[in-house]
């Protein structure tokens, strides 16, 4: 117990993630191995007290180091790409770490990050020894690849992990019994909460944790659940080489950065993926060579936060220039100097092959130097598309939300890039019902959407996150069920779980004749469509109801 205290003081020196998920993190490695703890336990009654001081020095002289505690994050990443030289933890033998055909099955959830992760994870795996089935059936390993960034997108994780139970169950008396795994961000936001509230999981790896998949597998295998939760301050995966899913497939992904420092008051991703870490451009441009040797027509930069890309690997880069925001913009973090910048990247990335198109996303704002627009305006190969995300068309709630921008810095930033390049494509985010948010900074965001006339627009309602700013901070106060879409429309779901859009207006109470009420939040209504979009239907309402006499008004149609 002592020496393992050590060690978690060791790690906290070298300012690794939060201390408590350290230690979990070891404590479950160390259960899930019986030869570990005898080497610090108490030897039998009996044996002659100088022999087993000897066994033990030897044993200890033998056992587990310092360094085997540290190898998830630091053992050289060449070592770790090939499962011959694996140097397994001393709880497990080279064999054990490999996959043995075991066939895993993976699953991807959200954002093109999450894509981007898959193929990194399937590299390691692969790499490792394991095989991959896109057959849900025949898979001896189940890997989710989650996303936490609103609840949505966890509860349908938690959905599908309620139908995966039954197959679990079915496989238990199996040779191979089937092992399931949560990866990425929601492992991440609830780490052990996962493992308690869903005893078939077998394994948690966060964001920063996939080396160390063929570690945790193994350790599952023994049945024991295991978990990686560290985040980290250099991890880009630099060294892995993602394995594109579709052999004809013409367009690809890169990641160029991961995390994110910026701490917007809404989001949970600072938390979910840790600080801000860019790839350095060797790299990056080794990956784009390949694929354009490949015969691929397009890759697509990716990050939290592409244009915030500095590459501070190599001494040289790092001059004592500190980057200057656009007018009107500011970080919520201290001033960062020197590396190479977004930029240069752009610039050699798309040197490499003139018939290959370049993208990238997500940038901020506040991160559009003329260097950049002039870029996109000058290569051909770089696409004219711009994914700018606004979140909100009122000031008020940009600096509740802390974006470092009011509205007409950002209007002024997209005239000054129409003005850069002639005829760009722009896109943005928005988040509907921020706390606080009033119908007039809704009607605010409207306008932002005609004043811009976006190309698209993707727009999301506020889901409140746990350890965001906005969760200790301000009051969710905003009631979704009252339509977005006009002051005067009201939004429910009908029996297909569609989105149903009608007006606000008086309507018979068929549950009690004769009276005239407006609808409430709960309350079944009977409404005629009219007109559907691809995402809604739209109608105007008929009357209040109950379920049983909606059936028979349905049945009388
Ligand atoms: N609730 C709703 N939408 C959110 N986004 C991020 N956090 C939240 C949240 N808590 C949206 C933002 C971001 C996009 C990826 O997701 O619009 O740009
Ligand atoms: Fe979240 Fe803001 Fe970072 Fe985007 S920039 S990932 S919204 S914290």
């Amino acid at each position: 117990m002592h020496r393992l205290q050590c060690i978690l003081q060791a790690q906290r020196c070298l300012g690794w993630g939060p201390l408590a998920s350290v230690s979990w993190l070891l404590l479950r490695a160390c259960r899930a191995h019986s030869s570990f703890s005898t080497t610090i336990c108490p030897s039998p009654e009996g044996q002659q007290e100088d022999g087993v001081r000897k066994d033990f020095s030897s044993r200890l002289a033998t056992g587990p180091a310092f360094q085997h505690f540290l190898r998830s994050t630091s053992v050289p990443p060449e070592k770790l790409s090939s499962p011959d030289v694996v140097d397994p933890p001393p709880y497990l033998t080279v064999d054990e770490l490999l996959g043995r055909h075991r066939k895993v099955y993976l699953e991807t959830y959200g954002c093109q990050m999450n894509v981007n992760d898959t193929e990194i994870a399937w590299s390691i795996l692969q790499k490792s020894g394991y095989l991959r089935t896109d057959n849900l059936q025949e898979a001896d390993v189940i890997l989710l690849v989650t996303c936490s960034i609103r609840e949505k997108a966890e509860q349908t994780i938690w959905n599908r992990l309620h139908q995966l139970k039954a197959l679990k169950t079915k496989r238990l008396s199996s040779r191979v019994p089937l092992k399931v795994g949560i990866l990425g961000c929601m492992a991440e936001r609830l780490k052990e909460e996962i493992l308690n509230r869903e005893k078939m999981v077998d394994i948690l790896a966060g964001p920063d944790a996939y080396r160390d998949l063929p570690r945790l597998l193994a350790v599952a295998e023994s049945g024991q659940q295991a978990a990686n939760v560290l985040l980290s301050l250099d991890e880009t995966y630099a060294d892995v080489m993602p394995v594109q899913t579709s052999p004809s497939a013409t367009s690809a992904f890169v990641s160029i950065m991961r995390g994110c420092d910026n701490m917007c008051s809404y989001c949970i991703v600072p938390f979910t993926r840790g600080r801000e870490r860019s790839r350095p451009v060797a790299s990056i441009l080794e990956e784009v060579r390949k694929l354009s040797e490949q015969g691929l027509k397009e890759v697509t930069l990716l990050g939290q936060n592409v244009n915030s890309f500095r590459d501070n690997s190599e001494v040289q880069f790092n001059s004592a220039v500190s980057t200057s925001l656009s007018r009107g913009f500011s970080a919520n973090y201290k001033t960062k100097q020197g590396g190479l910048r977004f930029s240069h990247l752009l610039d050699q990335v798309s040197r490499i092959d003139p018939e290959m198109r370049i993208r990238f996303t997500s940038p901020h704002p506040k991160d559009f130097p003329d260097e950049v627009l002039q870029l996109i305006h000058e290569r051909d190969n770089i696409c004219k598309q711009i994914h700018l995300p606004a979140q909100s068309g009122s000031s008020r709630v940009l600096e509740a939300m802390r974006r470092g921008y009011s509205r007409e810095a950002y209007v002024e930033l997209i005239h000054h890039i129409r003005k850069s390049i002639p005829g760009v494509s722009l896109s943005s985010d928005f988040i509907a019902g921020f706390c606080g948010e009033t119908e007039e900074d809704h009607l605010q965001t409207v306008s932002l959407l005609r004043e811009v006339q976006y190309n698209m627009g993707f727009l999301f309602a506020y889901s409140m996150r746990q350890k965001t700013r906005a969760y200790h901070r301000l009051k969710d106060d905003v009631l979704e069920e009252l339509s977005k879409r006009s002051a005067t429309d009201l939004c429910g779901r009908n029996d297909g779980n569609l989105k149903v859009i009608f007006p606000d207006v008086e309507m018979e109470d068929a549950t009690d004749s004769g009276l005239r009420v407006r609808a409430q939040p709960g309350d079944y209504v009977l409404v005629k469509i009219t007109s559907a979009s691809s995402q809604t239907l739209r109608g105007h309402v008929l009357c209040r109801t109950t379920l049983r006499d909606s059936s028979a008004h349905c049945s009388l149609d």
